[in-house]
């Protein structure tokens, strides 16, 4: 069987229904449940795309846009951006839908940099993503700045 290494094979859209437990005090969707379900779709990506354990290395550029409503579904669409070496981003877009309307709100959104592990836990290589269209290399551009300023925040915290 022929695996393929798009960004579309390994796309992932979450679909939840915001309920009473997921309320803060303020009776809002707690942000932390919304952050709990953008590292899991992009474990999953991440996961599908290699074939192969993975782990959270980071989480950056997460925004909270709006507010989400108890009674909303959560809509959560991850995919693979680009990758490297034994590492990959994952770019993950959050939507809150109004389930009487339809109406769709964009409500959160994060880069996270996620690592294939071997079978001891060491980092080990993943498969270089096949872009398809001008949108994935364009996505892939980005996801390169990105990564480049994330490699020299962490070389200034190690010096
Ligand atoms: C992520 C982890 C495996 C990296 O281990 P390490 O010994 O630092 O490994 P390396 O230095 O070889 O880095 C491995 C890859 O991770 C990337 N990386 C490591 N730390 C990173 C960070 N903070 N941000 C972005 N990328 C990072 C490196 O750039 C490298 O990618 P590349 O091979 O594509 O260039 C290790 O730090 C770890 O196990 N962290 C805990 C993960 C975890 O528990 N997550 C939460 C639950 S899933």
């Amino acid at each position: 069987m022929t695996i393929a290494h798009t960004p579309q094979a390994s796309r992932v859209v979450l679909t939840l229904l915001m309920q009473q437990m997921h309320a803060n005090l303020e009776g809002d969707v707690h942000g932390g449940v919304i952050l709990r379900h953008i590292d899991e779709s992009a474990g999953i990506a991440a996961h599908r795309h290699c074939r192969r354990r993975v782990v959270t290395a980071g989480v950056d550029r997460m925004t909270f846009d709006a507010p989400v409503k108890v009674g909303d579904l959560l809509v959560v669409e991850a995919q693979v951006n680009q990758t490297w070496n034994t590492s990959l981003e994952c770019g993950v877009r959050v939507w809150a839908e109004d389930l009487s309307t339809g109406e769709q709100r964009r409500v959160a959104s994060a880069f996270l940099t996620m690592v294939s592990l071997d079978v001891t836990g060491r980092p080990t290589a993943v498969p270089p993503i096949q872009f398809v269209d001008a949108d994935d290399e364009r996505r892939a551009q980005a996801a390169q700045l990105r990564r480049d300023g994330r490699l020299e925040e962490r070389r200034r915290l190690q010096s």
